[in-house]
């Protein structure tokens, strides 16, 4: 232990004091003994600290900060050293607002579209992932700030985020749902890693030896601390042996005595304690070193820069009929919809950014030397129709040469702890396209929009720019790719499907009861469409550019692939080349091709580069469910090198030598996983995958409510109040959609629907304690006076506590 002096003179309840937060964003300090608090600050795409009224949801406002695109955004630079510059300047900022820890990048994978947080996550590729999530924690943490990785893991629904079990298979939980996790921690070395909300296998992430200790701390050697979610601690005895060193946020102590109570029971060793407070401190010292060094002068002007320019790395060219990109700047051009001048730019919750700097399409047109006929917002933002809007709108595009429509989902549908419900974008939206395509053929659509959208109307525009989210500096980042002041070079970092339906997970998404089974298996994203031959609107890895690219003369060793790169157009350029392998053997079932690696590189038009892809620790890797390792299997694999997943342009067969393990499966007993075809899996294949029975996935409507039940099952509570309490909810929520509050609507959804009663307890901050809730649940559970009764004996407790707690620190001071 590195700080044993120090925890040999501290005394029980002031070792346990650090295991849980003083505040909500601070950890607790001990002046007399010189540890000072950490201050823990969102988040993934720009520092959220709230100097005063504090929450989890993004409701108040934090200090100015730069907002950097959205990691869905950043993602289709597929550039690891971009991706490092951000994350320098993430922990610039991060030190100068005194922050210790940074909680992002948010690593989690997108195993459906409408993952209500997928703007906040990279990409559907586990490779993909840790490569950009090791670079940005690489960038933040050469502050000396500490980055937090979460959620660790398989978080990948908001609906019930911190009560839903995920019923994952091992393989399936090891090679899609924590490579990414894996590379953060052995390649970026974060230094916190957050626990997610949800159970895993039926146990409490924060609480699952499995994947706390025997796979983080044992297998990836993981020496950092772990933080909770927020309010995201269940049983915090079992959490602490699971190695969770800091829960969040405070208690007000409550948590604490379970922690010396369990050392006076032997429940936990002291020394266990001792080791968890060691690497606290070890946290704390590091990060405040770093923060007595950091400047607190920030030039912003360079960070808003340095924002544009990710964005300009990071904006796809999905379409471009007619050669109509870059815009001739001869043409008229009418402007058309409301994120022209009021720019959708992050999503909704705790990733909220309060931008230093706000640019709009607007205001920046005639830098650009675009010469417009005029602006027309076209629709309501929140989906409201209106005829005569679209018909101004269509008045004004009569009038021009090109219509430059900008469009998208608000800010109000991608929020965290709502997941999306359909795909689409509002329809007053594709009424507007409808219209303007029967007057104006010569459409340019600007997309912003953190995740996937169906694109029934593609055939109505000529040209397709997707922005996704792209940060504060956005909107001239979008008019540097129009006009060809840059020339595009992102490429989606997933998949598009043609519907929802098509998604493999469709059927089981989202959990909505007590569990979400990942009948799909490993087949998330291009793993799915690729090996069961789903045609896609557009592949993961695809994107155009103003110039073309060739590629020739692959040649392949046992440890890299080389090739030629030429750029055969007529502008400078950047091309993603992607490396995909594919085993030919069928002996255990696999994606037709996984991503492996990739490269980004920059060429002038007529020049050839030789690039290499180094092959590494996981590129022929899988996991075996018997051995419980990563093994080889040996075999011929096919090293394809692509402009995307569906565009190889060379390949090559290599053979490997395998590690001679047995094989995992029986080839009978998986049928659908071994053909691909994973979109209406059986319950008895999905059995033998996870080599268990299914666990039951509803409600016992029967049973008492409990900690872990959320507000929402109090349709189904045996008291009346409670049931009474259910209805004021939806129906508030009904009323405030109604009258256009979405957001308001969406804030009961995330902070009081989906909340377990438990959640009341945790993140109240000792207002309500775990025996008033005991009362509570009494009430809820039909013994209405018996209940109050008990709330106001813990509550009159409580404050007497309180009370002789503060004059004992009186005393003690006096
Ligand atoms: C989110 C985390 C976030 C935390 C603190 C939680 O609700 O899930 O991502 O870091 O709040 O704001």
């Amino acid at each position: 232990m590195k700080h044993k002096d120090l925890i040999n003179q501290m005394t029980l309840e002031e070792k346990a004091s650090l295991m849980s937060g003083k505040d909500f964003w601070q950890t607790m300090d001990i002046e007399r003994l010189g540890i000072n608090s950490m201050f823990l600050a969102d988040g993934p795409h720009g520092i959220r600290k709230q100097a005063e009224a504090a929450d989890h949801l993004g409701l108040n406002e934090s200090i100015p900060a730069t907002c950097f695109p959205t990691a869905a955004t950043v993602a289709n630079s597929w550039n690891e050293e971009l991706g490092e510059k951000i994350g320098q300047y993430l922990g610039k900022e991060a030190a100068a607002q005194q922050v210790n820890v940074l909680l992002g990048p948010g690593i989690n994978m997108k195993r459906n579209p409408l993952c209500g947080r997928n703007f906040e996550y990279f990409s559907e590729d586990p490779y993909h992932t840790g490569k950009m999530a090791a670079s940005y924690i690489k960038g933040i943490q050469s502050h000396g700030v500490s980055a937090c990785v979460k959620h660790f893991a398989v978080n990948n629904q908001e609906e019930r985020r911190m009560s839903i079990d995920t019923i994952v298979d091992e393989r399936t939980l090891r090679e899609i749902y924590l490579t990414a996790f894996e590379m953060a921690i052995k390649e970026g070395d974060t230094k916190t890693v957050m626990s997610a909300y949800n159970m895993l296998n039926g146990t409490y992430t924060n609480e699952n030896q499995h994947l706390m200790q025997e796979i983080l701390r044992d297998e990836w050697g993981f020496d950092g601390v772990v933080v909770t979610d927020w309010g995201g601690s269940n049983d915090r005895v079992a959490g602490l042996l699971a190695g969770n060193e800091l829960e969040m946020p405070t208690t007000a102590g409550e948590t604490n005595i379970d922690i010396v109570q369990a050392v006076k029971e032997g429940l936990i060793e002291e020394d266990v304690l001792d080791e968890n407070v060691d690497r606290l401190l070890e946290l704390a010292f590091t990060t405040e070193e770093a923060l007595q060094k950091s400047r607190s002068d920030i030039n912003l002007q360079e960070h808003h820069q340095a924002a544009q320019q990710a964005a300009e790395e990071s904006i796809v060219l999905l379409k471009n009929e007619d050669q109509i990109l870059p815009l001739d700047k001869k043409k008229q051009v009418a402007v058309i919809g409301d994120f022209a001048k009021d720019a959708r730019y992050q999503g909704a919750g705790s990733s909220i950014v309060n931008p230093t700097i706000l640019d709009q399409t607007l205001d920046s047109l005639e830098g650009f030397g675009i010469a417009s006929t005029g602006y027309e917002p076209g629709y309501n933002r929140y989906g409201k129709k209106s005829t005569s809007a679209i018909q101004k709108a269509c008045e004004l595009a009569k009038q021009a040469d090109v219509v430059l429509l900008y469009i998208g989902l608000d800010e109000v549908t991608e929020a965290e702890g709502l997941d999306r419900q359909n795909m689409s974008i509002p329809e007053n939206q594709i009424d507007l396209i409808n219209a303007l395509s029967e007057v104006n053929p010569n459409i340019v659509a600007v997309l912003s929009s953190g995740s996937v959208v169906e694109m029934p109307w593609i055939h109505k525009v000529k040209g397709l720019v997707h922005a996704y989210l792209s940060g504060q500096a956005g909107a001239k980042a979008i008019l540097n790719i129009l006009t060809g002041e840059v020339n595009p070079s992102g490429k989606l970092a997933e998949t598009y499907p043609l519907t929802y339906e098509d998604t493999p997970s469709y059927r089981h998404f989202p959990g909505k009861e007590v569990s979400v089974e990942y009948r799909e298996g490993i087949y998330i994203g291009y793993r799915y469409y690729d090996t069961s031959n789903t045609e896609v609107l557009f592949p993961f890895g695809y994107g155009l550019s103003y110039t073309t690219f060739e590629y020739s003369d692959i040649q392949v060793s046992q440890s890299e692939v080389t090739f030629n790169l030429e750029n055969t157009g007529q502008v400078s350029g950047m091309e993603v080349a992607q490396l995909y392998v594919g085993c030919q053997s069928n002996e255990i079932f696999r994606p037709k091709k996984e991503l492996k690696g990739f490269t980004k590189i920059h060429l002038h038009p007529g020049e050839i580069k030789t690039v290499t892809i180094p092959f590494d620790d996981k590129t022929f890797r899988y996991f075996n469910v018997k051995t419980n390792k990563w093994e080889i299997e040996a075999a011929d694999y096919s090293i394809m090198i692509g402009a995307s997943s569906a565009d190889i342009r060379l390949e090559d067969t290599i053979f490997i030598e395998g590690s001679g393990a047995p094989l995992p499966y029986q080839k009978e007993k998986l049928p659908s996983y071994y053909s691909g075809q994973v979109n209406n899996i059986s319950e008895s294949e999905f059995e033998h995958l996870i080599e268990r029975k299914i666990p039951v996935s509803t409600w016992d409507r029967s049973k008492p409510l409990g900690y872990n039940d959320t507000i929402a099952q109090c349709q189904y509570a045996k008291g009346l109040f409670a049931r009474f309490a259910y209805q004021s909810i939806t129906f508030a929520h009904w009323f405030l959609r109604k009258i256009g509050k979405r957001s308001t609507a969406n804030l009961i959804m995330m902070s009081v629907y989906h909340m377990p009663f438990r959640g009341v307890a945790r993140m109240t901050g000792g207002i309500i304690n775990m025996p008033m809730l005991d009362g509570i649940l009494m009430i809820v559970n039909g013994q209405f006076f018996k209940g109050l009764k008990h709330v106001l004996k813990e509550r009159r407790k409580m404050v007497r506590i309180r009370k002789g707690k503060e004059v004992a620190d009186v005393t003690e001071g006096v």
